[in-house]
């Protein structure tokens, strides 16, 4: 999810100083990593994945709203109300990936961010790095920004602390020269939009398999438009953000699916600080189905 860089000040240097989050339920027997007693601590129980699998976090309003329009940039940090426990969960995410995906939409938003557990969770910083160093992943995840069109702000400090940029033949050439050293380039067969499957595909040959996409709604939408996404964790904002004229989409974007090609859900968990609710669910479509008409 899209937060501001403004780091928080940090209220003690361990994840063991963060209110744990109250677990609500639980299917039984989800795959844990062994988390860090800090951690699961603070989580309210274990996490894990089992690799290959493609995970999105996204805070929403009540109402549905997880970007307030461009006129807003950091939307998430406005959804969330800036609340520790969805920090906590974001870096926990991030901790626990090898590569983190986002559209270019995302970056251009958020000018100033760092998609690194410590950004949005600095307090648990020394105990995301006992995990990875557990999980046997680098030090922080892969950064992966998809731009078919290549207009990027290349002075963006996520760009300059290194990333690969997915994009077309036309966003390759207009990005020539322009990318910091620390970037690399995947290019994409022509054509307007990449085929997240290629992209997954790459990712896959150098060994990454947890990936988590913090978005936005439209890579959303080419995600689910593919089959490739197979859990979401969403973050339930006791806000309300309301619409008038400004386009305030929900989590996905750029695709229809009710009525005639609905995605449904199961959930393996929910958690709650507050009146913040923390729910993750699995996709029930499997991995791999035919692609949905766009
Ligand atoms: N609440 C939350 O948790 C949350 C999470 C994430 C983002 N957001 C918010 O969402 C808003 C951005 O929304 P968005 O839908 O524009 O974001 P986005 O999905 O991050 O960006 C869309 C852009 O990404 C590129 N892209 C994505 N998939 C592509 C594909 N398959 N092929 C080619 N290009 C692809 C394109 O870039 P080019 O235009 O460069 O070609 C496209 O215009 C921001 O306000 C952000 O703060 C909120």
């Amino acid at each position: 999810m899209a937060e501001d860089s403004t780091a928080h000040p940090a209220d003690g240097t361990h994840a063991g100083s963060l209110d744990p989050l109250d677990l609500l339920y639980e299917e039984a027997g989800p795959p844990g990593f062994g988390l860090p007693a800090a951690l699961a601590t603070a989580y309210g129980g274990d996490l894990g994945f089992i690799p290959p699998c493609v995970y999105a976090n996204f805070v929403t309003s009540l109402d549905g709203v997880v970007a307030l329009g461009p006129e807003y940039p950091s939307s998430g940090s406005a959804i969330s109300g800036r609340e520790p426990a969805d920090r906590f969960v974001m870096g926990l995410l991030r901790a626990c990936a090898d590569t983190i995906l986002i559209g270019a939409g995302t970056l251009r938003a958020t000018p100033r961010h760092l998609w690194t557990p410590d950004h949005v969770c600095p307090q648990a910083a020394p105990d995301f790095a006992e995990l990875r160093r557990s999980l046997g992943r680098a030090t922080r995840p892969q950064l992966v920004v998809v731009t078919a069109s290549g207009d990027l702000p290349t002075e963006h400090p996520a760009l300059q602390s290194g990333a690969l940029v997915a994009t077309t033949p036309v966003g390759a050439s207009r990005l020539e020269g322009r990318l910091p050293p620390t970037c690399a380039i995947l290019t994409t067969v022509e054509g307007s939009a990449l085929r997240m499957a290629d992209v997954l595909a790459a990712l896959r040959v150098q060994g990454h398999t947890l990936v988590l996409t913090e978005g936005g709604p439209r890579l959303i939408g080419y995600l689910l438009g593919e089959g490739l996404l197979d859990e979401l964790f969403l973050t339930a904002s006791p806000v309300l953000a309301g619409r008038a004229d400004t386009p305030r989409p929900g989590v996905v974007s750029g695709l229809e699916l009710l009525p005639n090609q609905p995605v449904w859900t199961d959930l393996i968990s929910a958690r709650r600080r507050n009146s913040h609710l923390f729910l993750r669910y699995r996709l029930r479509t499997p991995r791999g189905r035919p692609a949905l008409a766009n």
